[in-house]
């Protein structure tokens, strides 16, 4: 088995964060790094939520802060300061007057950026995946443990609905022992990414400029976030190796051939990234788990969830079933599945999900997430996703690759809570 890096030792008198408080915030005053589409679609959320203020935006496109500071006028909000350029992150992080930095840059700058933030003393919430190295990961976690401040991932797929509800009946034991769970990020996404409209690849897209240079799943934690919670991670079992197989690359220039034609250079871009990635997990109590990743073939957008318990199953793609012990083979029908999730519908859905489904249509799950970040903040509570979850979800990015690359080779999943893993017995939202 191939193990990354040693364990950094914790240095003498630095703890861990699980379930860390700190002081409450009356208002929270946010620093937006990155006003790319999250962070626009983050501050139109943030402006039907109370107790916040958008202090500082940041992003080195002149045209998205104006669109930025555009909402916070029509909402008649206080004008936020701007921030222009590549470096000028540093300065919004140093400024007193911010509690919380919200970062949606593009992947390889998360990590600098929270890391900095965290050593200004902000807390630091951070869009998926938080890291794309194991090294980062570890900065991230070492950050927060020295700082003693907040590092939540923006992991919104924990927040859907029916993931929330499932994670309720979990809790409370009605699909038994989960022993098996699988995940994805299946999205045919090329489209987007590629067409003329976009442009994208022709801008030197930084997604599709990652994915032309790395194989492995770069972007797991979608599909691993909500069932790492039904397994309580960190919480009573860990993570302990990974095993990863990529298919060739194929899509992505097939469908360039057709965009831009069969010579163009587009089509002709290397490609690394393995059209469909499978990887297997095995934790330290004998659980499996499998994660894929898959943007460039065509499929129904699907991120799996699925769980196999000792008494019953649940999947939600490609249609959501449940099956339980008796009636083992035959799925739930419908009428009763729905009674089923609406008997165990999750308090987050009860106290605010007509509210997030108002302000966000069918994206009531990033409203549910800003809400309890906010909410979490306000009054000192523990965040719903520590960073160990991030680092623990993040950190698949490289030992993907690294597996492929290797050959195939199982690979150790560090314990990023250094020994601390089973101090929690399970995963628990406060408040
Ligand atoms: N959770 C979800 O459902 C979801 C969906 C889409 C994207 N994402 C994640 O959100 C993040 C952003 O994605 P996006 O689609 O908004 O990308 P985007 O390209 O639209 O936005 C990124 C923004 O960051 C800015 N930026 C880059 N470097 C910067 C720097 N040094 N300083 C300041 N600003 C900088 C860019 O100018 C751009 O405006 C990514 O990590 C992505 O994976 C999450």
């Amino acid at each position: 088995m191939l193990s990354i890096t040693p364990v950094p030792s914790r240095p003498s008198g630095q703890k861990n964060v699980l379930k860390l408080t700190c002081e409450p915030l009356e208002v929270v005053r946010i620093g937006m790094i990155g006003l790319g589409v999250r962070a626009i679609r983050a501050i139109n959320r943030f402006m039907y939520i109370d107790g916040i203020e958008i202090k500082g935006i940041c992003d080195i496109v002149p045209s998205n802060i104006k669109q930025a500071q555009q909402i916070l006028q029509t909402h008649h909000k206080p004008e936020a300061a701007e921030y222009a350029g590549a470096e000028t992150w540093k300065s919004l992080c140093e400024r007193p007057d911010i509690d919380l930095l919200y970062i949606c840059t593009d992947w390889e700058t998360h990590t600098p950026i929270a890391v900095y933030g965290m050593e200004c003393g902000k807390h630091v919430a951070l869009e998926v995946p938080s890291s794309t190295t194991v090294s980062e990961c570890w900065q991230l976690v070492d950050t927060a443990e020295k700082m003693r401040r907040h590092c939540m991932m923006l992991e919104n797929c924990c927040y859907d609905p029916f993931e929330l509800t499932v994670l309720n009946m979990v809790q409370k034991g009605i699909l038994g022992e989960i022993i098996h769970a699988e995940g994805a990020y299946i999205h045919d996404l090329r489209a987007r990414i590629l067409s003329n409209e976009y442009g994208k690849r022709k801008a030197g897209n930084w997604q599709t400029q990652y994915n032309a240079g790395h194989t492995g799943n770069p972007y797991p934690t979608h599909g691993l976030g909500p069932i790492c919670q039904a397994l309580n991670m960190h919480r009573g079992d860990k993570m302990n190796r990974l095993v990863s197989m990529s298919t060739q690359s194929i899509g992505m220039n097939l469908f360039a051939k057709e965009v831009y034609g069969e010579n163009s250079s587009e089509a002709k871009l290397p490609h690394k990234l393995g059209d469909m990635n499978t990887t297997l997990i095995c934790t330290e109590k004998e659980k499996t788990m499998m994660i894929q990743h898959n943007i460039a073939s065509p499929r129904p957008y699907s991120r799996l969830y699925l769980l196999n318990g000792t008494k019953g199953y649940v999947q939600k793609y490609p249609v959501p079933q449940f099956a339980f012990y008796p009636d083992s083979d035959s799925a739930l029908n419908r009428e009763d599945m729905k009674l089923l999730l609406e008997k165990h519908k999750h308090p987050f859905l009860i106290r605010i999900g007509e509210k997030a489904d108002e302000v966000c249509g069918g994206r009531a799950n990033d409203f549910i997430m800003d809400y309890r970040l906010i909410h979490c903040l306000r009054n000192g509570l523990p965040l719903d996703q520590d960073v160990y979850d991030a680092a623990e979800w993040s950190c698949l990015v490289e030992l993907t690759e690294m597996s492929i690359l290797n050959g195939n080779i199982p690979v150790e999943i560090p314990d990023f809570t250094r020994g601390d893993w089973n101090k929690l017995s399970k995963l628990e939202f406060a408040g």
